[in-house]
């Protein structure tokens, strides 16, 4: 089966996933989206209001500051992979259930299996704990290795669009992502 193929299988069964009780209230699920050989995959905490709605990741306000990164460091949204640990939003925006995390953390781990990517962003510390198991990105930051895979971990497009110092942090680790799969 071709990788576009195993993705929207993938993403079919995320969609009908019971696997936690998140399924109750979510209105979609948000398996994520992209090109399925992407050199750079993102990942982020678990879809907001507008995902849910919409059924696609990264798409409220978060997500528009997201595009704004990607600009600026001169990638394009429709060569990269975006996806979050929870396939599914939590409602009242809470932050994710150990739980939760660890029923969904399969689907996740199945995409990047398929997609391969040269380099995973993780944007948070949930998708740093889930990925890496490290606590906080103030003090894992920047590319870390593990298992042969190649990892950059940033903050959450959130923390940046609320505090200008993590705005500019963000600013300059996007930058330096283009530069790594250029090689
Ligand atoms: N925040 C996330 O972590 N993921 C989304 O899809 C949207 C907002």
């Amino acid at each position: 089966m071709d990788k576009k193929r195993e993705l929207q299988k993938l993403s079919e069964e995320i969609a009908s996933c019971r696997k936690c009780d998140l399924y109750q209230t979510r209105r979609k699920a948000v398996p994520g989206e992209g090109k399925e050989d992407a050199e750079i995959f993102f990942v982020g905490e678990s879809p907001g209001e507008e995902e849910d709605r919409l059924g696609r990741p990264f798409v409220g306000r978060a997500g528009r500051f997201l595009d704004e990164l990607l600009k600026a460091s001169g990638l394009r949204r429709e060569d990269v992979f975006i996806t979050s640990v929870l396939k599914s939003h939590p409602s009242g925006n809470r932050p994710p259930k150990r739980s939760e995390v660890e029923a969904c953390l399969p689907y996740l781990k199945r995409q990047l299996e398929i997609v391969n990517p040269k380099l995973v962003v993780l944007l948070g510390n949930v998708a740093l704990r889930s990925l890496l198991g490290a606590e906080k990105v103030s003090q894992t930051h920047g590319f870390v290795e593990k298992n042969g895979r190649m990892f950059f971990a940033t903050y959450h497009p959130s923390a940046g669009m609320r505090f200008p110092k993590i705005r500019r942090r963000m600013l300059e680790d996007f930058k330096k992502l283009k530069t790594f799969i250029r090689g």
